[in-house]
């Protein structure tokens, strides 16, 4: 029997409903099916008239998919949950369903890079514009909101550089213009932040990243009302089928169990080495919410409850010394993604955010030698020296 009172450390390792009261099984099953038998034709009409609840076909839902959908909306204190096939997926799907054609939405600029190529390659051609704020200056978000602006969009932690953007205040404007406000909440994850509760409507995880955990799954999630959650899947992502597999449902089922205890260990080493970076003679900057002279650290400090696994730095040297000082690296690796047990570095300018322009890049605060850290579960004392040896490299 599950305790809501019970931490979440004990949660996320029991689930919100625990063991399974068919079977016994601690783990919960793969339903590996495509499709759903029906008791009878009856049956059949009325599962698909709506009028009974039940599984007809994976790509409208799966019990295994539903299971970690449950669980995700049970972490984030929300009502509902959808699960999809990728971070990306998730963020399309929930776009394509609240905006039209000759609608816009309000981001802030500091974002994933996949998120801007998909706000300039792909939403024109939809007839929806989005317009990159620096959301951190709130007066500049709130002018730019008109009666055709059907969502504000903010990542906090931001990629690449770790920019805080304050969740409640722009709840706040969200709220007082009618509009929902929607977090990508994949650096913090439930463990470290959970934005409904400070005022947010939707949040979404590219749960590849910390939820997965382990670098072998590719997901995604989105969290809000039950009514936007239906909204959400029954007229987008039915049509466009961008669901999760059984399979990877699991994988990050699985996942869930260890990730507060993967979390814990993530902040302390990610502030060891943040620590260690800031007084390298070879480093100009790190940036990491942690650290007390980063700009976000005290709206950082109220909305999270530690300051996650992901620093950024920027060394003394311009893009090819960066390509130099990945190139060096031993135990770390040169890998894009985020969240696993590894540590990964990535160079966000060639890379990631390799679609944003020179000016772009300078709007978003990304410098050409700028390095993103996602800080792993290693010994902290191999990832600091592994780091020292590289930076002597250039
Ligand atoms: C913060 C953030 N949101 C969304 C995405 C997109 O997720 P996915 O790669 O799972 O599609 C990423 C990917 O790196 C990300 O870092």
């Amino acid at each position: 029997m599950v305790k809501k009172e019970w931490g979440i450390e004990t949660l996320v390792v029991h689930g919100s409903e625990g063991i399974d009261k068919h079977t016994g099984a601690v783990s919960p099953p793969i339903y590996q099916s495509s499709t759903f038998a029906f008791k009878d034709s009856n049956h059949g009409e009325a599962l698909f008239k709506g009028e009974v609840t039940g599984y007809t076909y994976s790509r409208f839902g799966n019990p295994t998919e539903a299971c970690l959908e449950r669980e995700m909306a049970f972490l984030e204190n929300g009502e509902d949950a959808l699960a999809f096939a990728s971070g990306m997926a998730a963020e399309t799907a929930l776009i394509m369903t609240l905006c039209g054609v000759g609608d816009n939405l309000v981001s802030s600029a500091t974002i994933y890079g996949g998120t801007h190529a998909m706000y300039k390659t792909l939403l024109p051609r939809f007839g929806i514009q989005a317009r990159e704020v620096n959301a951190a200056n709130l007066d500049e978000l709130e002018a730019t909101i008109d009666d055709r602006t059907k969502l504000i969009f903010i990542e906090t932690p931001a990629n690449p550089n770790m920019a805080i953007v304050d969740i409640q205040s722009c709840a706040r404007i969200a709220k007082s213009r009618g509009i929902p406000l929607v977090v990508d909440n994949t650096f913090a994850t439930p463990i470290l932040q959970r934005p409904l509760e400070l005022g947010a409507d939707l949040v979404i995880h590219s749960a590849t990243k910390y939820i997965g955990g382990h670098g072998d799954t590719v997901a995604g999630i989105v969290v809000g009302t039950k009514a936007m959650i239906t909204r959400i899947r029954k007229e987008t992502l039915n049509h466009i089928g961008s669901c999760i597999s059984p399979f990877n449902a699991w994988l990050l089922l699985r996942g869930l169990k260890t990730l507060a205890v993967r979390m814990r260990r993530h902040c302390s080493n990610a502030m060891r080495v943040a620590q260690y970076l800031s007084f390298h003679p070879r480093v100009k900057v790190v940036h990491f919410p942690g650290l007390k002279f980063h700009p976000g650290h005290d709206i950082a400090r109220s909305q999270m409850s530690d300051f996650g696994g992901m620093l950024a730095f920027e060394i003394k040297g311009n893009r090819e010394d960066a390509k130099k000082f990945m190139d060096a690296l031993e135990l770390c690796t040169n890998a894009v993604s985020l969240g696993d047990c590894d540590t990964l570095v990535c160079h966000p300018a060639s890379t990631t955010h390799s679609s944003y322009t020179s000016e772009q890049l300078a709007d978003a605060g990304v410098a050409e030698g700028l390095i993103r850290l996602s800080v792993g579960i290693e010994d902290p004392r191999d990832i600091c020296a592994d780091l020292g040896q590289a930076l002597r490299a250039f």
